[in-house]
């Protein structure tokens, strides 16, 4: 790991104020970007091989709203085989950078029958349904890690209130909600989906969990916004990727302009 954070760090033309974790078809928010420099994440020897499709795989770094932003283009997911210290990688990148903000994008399945696809939603809490162990907590914990009030540790909520506010102030609909980590590879079963509702999920996701928590291990603030793609309660048959992306796709102008909105006021 030293030997990366050592290239990136001798690559990054200034000291980033945020750095940011771009879901599964959301990479391209950075065109909004102004003086990009890209480092493709497979010029970084070491750097785990991001397989699947939707992530570019590019360190970016840019302004955006007038701040200096460290863009992941591409997730590192323990889906594909990846260990929690790989999907942490972001967050220890972004820590090494001197940022000081970690703000987590994801693709999520709609659980609430509130939320509708096209919808974006404030990440106010986690649920971690299933006991994970304990070395994708906090690999190097001198000590066992409380579960009890884990997760409300994991948001900073004060960059959360400021955020809903202002999206409300430039009139972006801007829901909040519980998000479940789970590990996939496969999407959820309807029995699975109403078990993660009735313990207060509002969306459901495979990403997000391991580079916020080790952020907060490493002393920065965190913020989180999930996109949600499908509606996980009636996935009509099978659901796939590419229909991940497709609405993704289509929701990206706005949820481009709500992260504009949101870093210009962080
Ligand atoms: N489940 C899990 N992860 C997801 C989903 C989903 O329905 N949609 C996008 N990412």
């Amino acid at each position: 790991m030293k030997s990366i954070l050592d290239t990136v760090a001798r690559w990054l033309p200034g000291t980033p104020e945020i750095a940011m974790v771009l879901g599964s078809g959301l990479g391209a928010v950075v065109d909004e970007f102004t003086d990009l420099s890209v480092l493709p994440m497979s010029d970084i020897p070491g750097f785990p091989t991001i397989s699947v499709s939707g992530h570019a795989g590019n360190i970016l770094f840019g302004a955006c709203s007038g701040k200096n932003v460290l863009a992941f283009q591409g997730r590192i997911h323990m889906y594909e085989g990846h260990s929690w210290t790989e999907a942490s990688l972001p967050a220890h990148i972004a820590a090494e950078c001197g940022a000081r903000i970690l703000l987590s994008t994801n693709a999520a399945g709609g659980i609430n029958p509130l939320l509708d696809p096209g919808d974006l939603m404030l990440i106010r809490d986690l649920v971690v349904p299933f006991p994970l162990p304990r070395r994708w907590y906090v690999p190097d914990s001198p000590a066992p890690v409380a579960r009890t009030g884990f997760t409300g540790f994991l948001i900073d909520q004060k960059l959360a209130d400021d955020a809903r506010d202002v999206a409300a102030e430039s009139g972006l609909p801007l829901r909040q909600g519980t998000y479940a980590f789970v590990s996939g590879p496969t999407y959820e079963t309807r029995a699975e989906i109403r078990f993660l509702r009735r313990s207060g999920a509002d969306a459901v996701g495979m990403s997000t969990l391991p580079e916020i928590l080790t952020a907060r291990k490493c002393g920065l603030r965190t913020i989180a916004v999930s996109a949600i793609t499908n509606v996980a309660s009636t996935v009509p048959e099978i659901l796939t990727h590419e229909d991940v992306k497709d609405q993704a796709r289509l929701l990206l102008p706005r949820f481009s302009r709500l992260l504009r909105e949101i870093i210009s006021n962080l």
